[in-house]
């Protein structure tokens, strides 16, 4: 990246925190950019974590432990109301031993990669993926960045072989852990392309991870935000690590949260793991010191999801969320320009655009936030190869309906008017 492209995109990024809900003009704006629920889909948090939180604080018994320190692995009574509540949304049988309590799937990614990995370990990325995954891992751990390539079905299996040969170790010696890398993936709805891993994809990956003795990495963070009728999630990546098979060892973990299924300012969340891999993180001696993390919460959404609120509050989700991808994608649908590729996504929050080469979404976004008021993720900054130029993650989570098919339409005009100027240059 040049200087000028490097100032920019630093600008382009200040544009991305435009929609300020304070100012004046923020009725009038829609914020694609935006991968968190917006005010519709908070609606009821109060009232659901109000009635938890008298069940919970009417016990007098419980309140000298949900006062103090939890157990480094989380309160017993979530990792069971968890299991309970998982197994039931993935069709699957999950373990409550197997859970522990996590502040939200950004501080699970910090406890694996502090607790099981030393700094420059080798970690293989999508291509686009999470970018702020890909800034925590690079600036904060000094971590090895790998970015492999992706297609519709999720990480090109083949290219992450070649990579994994080539970086692998000759010793293993200083590791922390039986791994000596880790696949960071979003296989499922995911951030930013929207697809599912095919099957034969996660069984590749499953095959590669035991073979080369890395860590599947997975978020799976928007699951349960599945938009068919099926009552239960697609399967996840863990469900294709087979306990039954001769050669399983565990090379899968789940790395969840309530932000999009609830509300991310509760900072709670919680990873699903093996025994070979729970005991690397139930041992972290943050945990040791600080005890649970996040246990009060954890222990007010027990009590939720006991009750049944927290399911309920899911199929409102599901539903609301459904109807604006539909209204989304028939608006794109009926709107967009010929030449643009898209594959719907059937859960999850984002549509992935892959625009003719000509566009660059940095520009794109300048026009599309100066003129017509909306902004978007553009592809480049999704990259850590700083590629996907021609490319833009729109964001359903946060806008009510009309919003949506007003920001879309806005959207189209925009991309019309880039297409149609970039021809005349
Ligand atoms: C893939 C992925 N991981 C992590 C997060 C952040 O999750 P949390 O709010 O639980 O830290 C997000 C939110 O956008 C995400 O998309």
């Amino acid at each position: 990246m040049t200087a000028n492209a490097k100032a920019d995109s630093k600008d382009l990024f200040q544009y991305l925190a435009l929609y300020d809900e304070n100012s004046e003009d923020h009725e009038n704006f829609v914020p694609f950019s935006m991968g968190a629920p917006g005010a519709e889909s908070l609606a009821g948090c109060n009232q659901l974590l109000d009635k938890a939180t008298r069940i919970l604080l009417s016990d007098d018994g419980e309140e000298r432990f949900t006062f103090q320190y939890g157990p480094c692995k989380g309160y017993p009574g979530f990792c069971r109301e968890m299991a309970k509540f998982l197994s039931s949304e993935y069709g699957q049988t999950v373990s409550r031993e197997d859970i522990m309590v996590t502040a939200g799937a950004t501080q699970g990614l910090h406890l694996v990669a502090t607790v099981m990995f030393n700094k420059d370990t080798p970690v293989f990325m999508e291509d686009p993926t999470y970018f702020i995954a890909v800034k925590i891992l690079r600036e904060d751990f000094g971590m090895n960045i790998i970015p492999v390539p992706t297609d519709s079905e999720g990480i090109n299996a083949e290219k992450l072989e070649s990579m994994l040969v080539q970086h692998k170790p000759t010793s293993i010696a200083g590791q922390k852990t039986p791994f000596w890398g880790m696949v960071y993936t979003i296989p499922t709805f995911n951030n930013p392309k929207g697809y599912c891993m095919s099957p034969e994809r996660c069984r590749t990956l499953i095959r590669l991870a035991r073979k080369h003795d890395v860590l599947l990495f997975t978020e799976d963070i928007y699951n349960m935000l599945h938009y068919d009728d099926s009552p239960v999630c697609p399967p996840r990546l863990m469900s294709y690590d087979n306990h039954m098979d001769e050669d399983f060892q565990g090379h899968v973990l789940s790395n969840c949260t309530f932000s999009k299924i609830l509300a991310p300012g509760l900072r709670l969340g919680w990873i699903e793991a093996p025994p070979r891999i729970m005991k690397y993180l139930e041992k972290s001696a943050t945990a040791w010191s600080g005890g649970a993390f996040n246990h009060y919460t954890s222990k007010v959404i027990a009590s939720a999801l006991k009750e049944g609120l927290i399911a309920k509050h899911l199929n409102k989700l599901r539903k609301e969320y459904r109807e604006r991808m539909d209204i989304a994608c028939s608006s794109l649908r009926k709107h967009l320009p010929q030449d643009v590729k898209v594959d719907y996504p059937k859960g999850g929050f984002f549509i992935w655009l892959e625009l003719p080469p000509s566009v660059d979404t940095m520009l794109l976004l300048k026009l599309a936030v100066e003129k017509y008021k909306i902004n978007f993720i553009f592809g480049a900054s999704t990259s850590p190869t700083g590629g996907c130029r021609n490319c833009a993650r729109l964001s359903i989570s946060f806008c009510d309906k009309k919003k949506i098919e007003k920001g879309i339409v806005a959207f189209c005009e925009a991309l019309q008017e880039m297409m149609e100027t970039s021809k005349g240059q």
